[in-house]
């Protein structure tokens, strides 16, 4: 049975217009999107800024309303019941969020910010909760020395390992990663990706993987779903996507992966001229009215591409 399961899900946020402040339109930040997750798997979710990724995350974790669709989880329907705080639910399911910088209470020493999971959820002493605490520092790298300092004082990286220390409290079944890494230096992204890796293994846990790069997500995703204006526009296993991308804008996103080897730049700059020009071209077959994303249909067992 799948850990997490989602079915048509949409969320429109109300765009208010006139003096009345009345409801003019509608952001559809994510407009039909369906996937499953099974235990300890890693599912990408890769697409452009504004694409929907985000929310797709907080419609999970209840942190945003959800206009239509389902979420179950472990069988269970929890559409409903998502956004009711300390429920079983909401201590298996947990988010590293994409803003290492506020996504940390600047005000908290980091014993409290990784202990506050605990105190939610869990009834421990002062002297368990501590031993817990340095436990999941070490875990993350970091030495207990760290617990009485306050975010200020750490880099961008040691932040996100604090906000995986917290996320991690409660060994959670799923943790939805939103851009980890993307606000870190080329240097320490490789060193928290691997961590995070690590700690899965350690833990059994499932990732939902958000990124707007597909060269980040390469080695740590199994499947992904690529997204565009709010759906997928393709959905495979990570061959289906590196070495037979079919949707546009998935060839697209494959030939902007900047390439380390020197030699190679040339080509892929001529490749990436070639993909754009095609793009143009074949537009209609991939976009209704250049815009709408068509349903998701299959190629292959494990693959399915948007197109007409
Ligand atoms: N609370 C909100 N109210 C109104 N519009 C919103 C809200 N949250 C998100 N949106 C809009 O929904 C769309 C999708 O946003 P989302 O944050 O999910 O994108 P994203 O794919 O995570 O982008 P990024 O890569 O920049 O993080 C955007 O157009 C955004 O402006
Ligand atoms: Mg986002």
């Amino acid at each position: 049975m799948a850990l997490l399961e989602v079915k048509d899900l949409k969320v429109h946020f109300p765009i208010h217009g006139g003096i009345l402040g009345r409801v003019v339109g509608y952001v559809k930040a994510v407009d039909g999107v369906s996937f499953s997750i099974e235990p300890g798997q890693t599912i990408g979710l890769v697409g452009e800024s504004g694409s929907g990724k985000s929310t797709i995350g907080k419609s999970i974790l209840g942190l945003t309303h959800i206009t239509a669709g389902t979420i179950r989880f472990d069988g269970k329907d929890i559409t409903k019941s998502v956004r009711k705080n300390r429920s079983p639910y909401r201590k298996s399911v947990q988010m590293i969020f994409q803003d290492v910088y506020s996504s940390l209470n600047p005000r908290k020493r980091v014993l409290d910010i990784v202990a506050e999971p605990l105190r939610n959820f869990e009834k421990l002493s002062k002297t368990e909760e501590r031993k817990r605490v340095d436990e999941l520092l070490s875990i993350v790298g970091m030495t207990p020395d760290n617990a009485s300092k306050y975010p200020f004082e750490f880099s961008g990286g040691q932040r996100q390992r604090i906000g995986v220390a917290r996320a991690i409290a409660l060994k959670p079944k799923l943790i939805v990663c939103d851009e980890p890494v993307s606000a870190l230096d080329l240097s320490v992204q490789a060193q928290v990706l691997n961590h995070l890796k690590d700690i899965q293994q350690e833990l059994k846990m499932a990732y939902l993987f958000i990124s707007h790069d597909l060269g980040v997500v390469k080695h740590m995703c199994e499947h992904l779903a690529i997204m565009h204006h709010a759906r997928f526009v393709e959905y495979g296993t990570r061959k289906d996507i590196y070495e037979n991308a079919t949707h546009i804008y998935t060839k697209r996103l494959i030939a902007a992966i900047p390439d380390i080897d020197p030699n190679k730049r040339k080509d892929n700059a001529r490749n990436r001229a070639e993909i754009n020009a095609l793009y143009e071209k074949e537009l209609p077959d991939y976009y209704r009215d250049g815009h709408g994303v068509y349903d998701l249909r299959p190629i292959s067992d494990t693959h399915q591409v948007a197109m007409l």
